[in-house]
């Protein structure tokens, strides 16, 4: 009997090796353990045994018995391995000659619009400039009119730094870095990321874009500023855009304008979006102010010039219908993936 036991140790042992799969396995646990199996004979075979002989080999079968029960599962769980690195084998086979399935990612929209005018400018002989984030007091206020207590401050909720610097709030706190930087004349325009300190909702942002932009020689008018505008807008929006200037009041400019645009969606007839009155207000500009011209070390007898601070994020919220301003920098790639093919 015991060398029956040992035998069918040994074929089990083979038989479980060659299990390739799991209904493999299954049959070779019936084949052993099941009704009419291999060690159920063997327990039938006692009944002729005598009391103590049967003890003997209860106790062997037993053992059989626990010990085919562990190698059948510790090979199930081989056979489901084998499987798993096969699959994941089978889906990283590259294969060079199928045609690439990349998700395909995209420049942020701000990006684009920001290229876009760019192009527009550098075509029309303006340099494009950086400037930091960081910047003084006396750059992005008082070298632009605006001294301690002036009422104008309140007008932009600033983020001051411990070490009296602050995060810029307009791109205009570059315009005096740059009339310094290059004198008269100068055609530059410089875009810029700008931080106000304000309670966010679907149109208001604490960061936002701008760009700002300066032109500045000998006899530079208002109709120059309407002329640049409206040639930029109408290669950004590709049709013909209509302005209109209103007076606005920013202490840097002087005149000081709001620069409206008739309204994409309706044409100017008057429709929700414009509120019925056919204009949306897109760009604040002006004449610079002699004053600010004088800090930026040009001598103001000889020279004019204009300045402008497009809402970049504004812009692309027109552009491409976004309706709430707080989609830019959500970080939502299901909002950015629209963009890939712009
Ligand atoms: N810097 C102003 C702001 O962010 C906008 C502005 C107004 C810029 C008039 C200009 C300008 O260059 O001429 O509120």
């Amino acid at each position: 009997m015991q060398q029956k036991i040992e035998e069918l140790v040994s074929r089990f042992k083979k038989d479980i090796e060659k299990a390739a799969d799991s209904q493999a396995v299954e049959n070779i646990r019936i084949a052993y353990l099941g009704k009419k199996g291999f060690v159920t004979e063997i327990l039938q075979g006692m009944k002729s045994l005598s009391h103590e002989a049967r003890k003997e080999v209860g106790k062997s079968v037993n053992i059989l018995k626990a010990d085919i029960e562990r190698q059948i599962a510790q090979r199930t769980e081989k056979i489901k391995e084998e499987q798993l690195l096969k699959k994941i084998n089978e889906s990283e086979r590259f294969d060079v000659t199928l045609p690439p399935n990349f998700t395909q990612g995209s420049y942020h929209p701000i990006t684009i619009i920001q290229r876009e005018v760019e192009d527009i400018f550098l075509s029309m002989g303006f340099t494009i400039e950086d400037y930091d984030e960081i910047v003084d007091d006396y750059h992005c206020f008082e070298a632009l009119n605006i001294p301690k207590h002036h009422p104008a401050r309140d007008m932009q909720d600033t983020y001051y730094i411990e070490n009296g610097q602050l995060l810029k709030t307009h791109t205009s706190a570059a315009q005096n870095f740059i009339m310094r930087k290059y004198g008269a004349p100068l055609r530059a325009i410089f875009p810029g990321r700008c931080f106000r300190n304000e309670s966010t909702d679907a149109s208001h942002e604490n960061t936002f874009f701008q760009m700002e932009g300066i032109m500045i020689d000998k006899d530079i008018s208002i109709s120059n500023l309407i002329y640049f505008m409206k040639t930029m807008l109408t290669e950004v929006f590709k049709r013909e855009v209509n302005v209109r200037l209103r007076p606005g009041f920013f202490p840097f400019v002087e005149p000081g304008f709001e620069l409206d645009i008739n309204c994409l969606i309706c044409g100017g007839e008057g429709c929700p979006s414009c509120k019925n009155s056919g204009w949306l207000e897109l760009c604040p500009c002006g004449m610079i102010h002699p004053k600010v011209l004088e800090y930026g070390g040009i001598d103001s007898e000889e020279y004019t010039g204009f300045a402008f601070g497009l809402g970049l994020t504004r812009l692309a919220m027109m552009k491409y219908g976004v309706k709430d301003i707080r989609d830019f920098n959500s970080g939502n790639l299901k909002a950015l993936s629209q963009f890939t093919n712009i």
